[in-house]
């Protein structure tokens, strides 16, 4: 659904029954030709298509795929969406370092505990890159960010669009709280460096995390990093961070 100008937002449930499986949200921002950011599950894809194409867009102008990071719930299907668009595909080189030396050890957890099936995802071939980064993409006459933000990833990046005061944050933070630095490859003063430099892009009032709700207006984004650094201090106390 269309959320701000140029800026769609596809929560993780509108294309998918929760089974206990998890997915990611994802964003597709509206140029010349679309970027579309995190397209999460294979099994959802069909859905998150026909979702883009009910807002009158076309899926065939996606011309670059950028993951947030390389779990599966956000970047299972990039690899055959790629393919599918002739799209490029982005992450960042520190990202797929990890996922080919065991970053594809990710396995999934219903809320009550209980493992479900490994999420393993495809390691793109290097002809799907269209460089690397992070660094300033330039796409379609417009300048975005993209920040290398390990913590919950070694290689985990956001996108900045300064213009619009758009940012995504993958699994780096979410509305109320940061991202989990308990999985392989998590590294929690990594994660304090990460919030740190996101908070401080001071233009941000629009924000879509990797999982639950945006967050909308600079006041609310104010208030969330007020949340984040409160949690931060707590976890720094008790020596988890
Ligand atoms: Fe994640």
């Amino acid at each position: 659904m269309k959320r701000w100008e140029d800026i769609y937002f596809y929560p993780s449930k509108t294309t998918l029954e929760f089974t206990g499986e998890i997915n990611s949200n994802s964003v597709l921002i509206k140029g010349e030709k679309h970027i579309l950011i995190d397209p999460g599950v294979s099994r959802r894809w069909e859905g998150l298509k026909g979702a883009i194409a009910a807002d009158g867009l076309d899926p065939m102008d996606i011309d670059l795929i950028f993951c947030t990071h390389c779990h599966p719930d956000h970047a299972d299907a990039a690899v055959g969406a790629a393919r599918e668009f002739k799209a490029d595909l982005l992450m960042s080189m520190a990202e797929l370092d990890f996922l080919t030396s065991g970053g594809d050890r990710f396995y999934l957890r219903t809320p009550s505990g209980e493992e479900i099936p490994k999420g393993v995802i495809e390691v793109p071939d290097a002809s799907l890159f269209k460089r690397g980064y992070p660094g300033p993409l330039f796409h379609g006459g417009r300048e975005y960010r993209l920040y290398l933000t390990p913590g919950h990833t070694p290689g985990g990046c956001c996108f900045h669009w300064p213009d619009r005061g758009f940012l995504a944050t993958g699994d780096v933070y979410f509305k109320g709280t940061i991202g989990s630095i308990e999985l392989f490859g998590s590294n929690p003063g990594d994660m304090y460096r990460s919030v740190n430099l996101l908070g401080g892009l001071r233009d941000v009032e629009k924000v879509v995390c990797g999982h639950g709700p945006e967050i909308d207006g600079r006041d609310d984004v104010i208030r969330n990093y007020d949340l984040l650094f409160a949690e931060i201090a707590q976890k720094k106390a008790k020596g988890i961070l």
